[in-house]
């Protein structure tokens, strides 16, 4: 086999629960080619007891895109790295970020970062098990642990441990009295952490999360740094997308237009629908394409009120206004 070419980290979309789902990586996907995907957090739990190909399956066109587990049990995080590896998938990544209380109840996410140890023996039991790479996505602190030499001594234990790159939400997440929600809004970012923890460990790819709405914003954070991960915005937003290939990876390939994406995604809807997948699973990821623009508005109330509806097939999608303008343009 020939050695895979290393990931290239300059931008990523982050994974998010509910939203970064197959439907929603592929359809980004036609929107820019290198920009690195993430699966939403996935449980050691529900892959190892739970049905796997709903879990793990993707299409190759995602490539290259990242498992994301959710687990704290280096044994079972090692036999989840190797599933996910064995399906295909280009790295793994431990979710040490989320603060909700169901995570909290089963000792992962956030609240790992008060058990380094933990964090780097998953890691090294991850790294034993398989050939991709093993990286950690992590909030700068917790609680009342929140000195950068507490950070910094988390990240010397995981980096220590092999992690091949740390994703870093650059603000602290409180575990008690806020929820999931406003642990991504009021805890104020602190790049200046991230940018010193490169400084400090210059030989660990850092990758910087949190609050970034613009490509003009991830390049300047882009130097200095070895990547840049958007959440919310690209999901929201999703044509912001559109210049990642040109601007951040240096791809001089024409943009397709939001029409000629959606042209794009329509066979992928056809299918999707033969194999029972309901047509609102895929198109609820594709309300924010046209954000910003006239008939913005229209397209998402077409969707939101059309495509949920029992048997809704191509034809809702069809009839969408900027499809339907273009089915009668000469
Ligand atoms: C709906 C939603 C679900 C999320 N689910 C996850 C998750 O499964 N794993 C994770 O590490 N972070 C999760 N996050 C956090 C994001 O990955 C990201 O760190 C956070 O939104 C900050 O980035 P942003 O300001 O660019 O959105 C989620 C965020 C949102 C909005």
């Amino acid at each position: 086999m020939s050695p895979r070419a290393p990931l290239d980290r300059r931008l990523a979309v982050a994974p998010m629960l509910d939203w970064t789902d197959r439907h929603c990586r592929f359809f980004l996907r036609l929107i820019t080619s290198h920009t690195l995907l993430y699966t939403e957090m996935v449980t050691t739990g529900a892959l190892i007891h739970g049905d796997r190909e709903r879990h793990l399956g993707f299409d190759p066109a995602e490539h290259p895109v990242v498992l994301q587990l959710g687990g704290a049990d280096p044994k079972a995080m090692a036999l989840c790295a190797r599933l996910g590896a064995d399906w295909g998938y280009d790295e793994i990544n431990i979710n040490v970020g989320c603060p909700s209380d169901r995570v909290q109840n089963g000792r992962f996410g956030a609240c790992l970062m008060a058990e380094p140890q933990v964090v780097a023996d998953c890691v090294a039991a991850m790294k034993a098990a398989v050939e991709i790479p093993v990286t950690v996505k992590t909030r700068i602190g917790i609680d009342e642990r929140d000195s950068y030499g507490e950070l910094a001594d988390f990240v010397g234990r995981v980096a220590g441990s092999g992690c091949d790159a740390l994703i870093v939400h650059a603000r602290k997440a409180w575990l008690q009295g806020l929820s999931p929600r406003e642990n991504r809004e009021i805890p104020p970012l602190r790049y200046d952490w991230v940018q010193r923890l490169k400084g400090d460990f210059p030989s660990l790819a850092v990758v910087i999360n949190g609050g970034i709405q613009t490509l003009d914003g991830a390049v300047e954070l882009l130097n200095g740094l070895d990547g840049v991960m958007i959440g919310r915005e690209a999901y929201q937003n999703p044509w912001m997308l559109a210049q990642a290939d040109r601007l951040i990876f240096g791809d001089p390939a024409p943009t397709p237009s939001r029409l000629e994406v959606l042209e794009r995604f329509l066979p992928y809807v056809e299918q999707g629908l033969a194999v029972g997948v309901p047509l609102n699973a895929m198109t609820r990821h594709i309300l924010g394409l046209f954000q910003g623009q006239p008939g913005a508005r229209a397209w998402r109330r077409h969707l939101s009120e059309n495509a949920h509806r029992p048997g809704a097939g191509l034809e809702v999608l069809l009839a969408a206004p900027p499809l339907r303008r273009t089915a009668v343009a000469p």
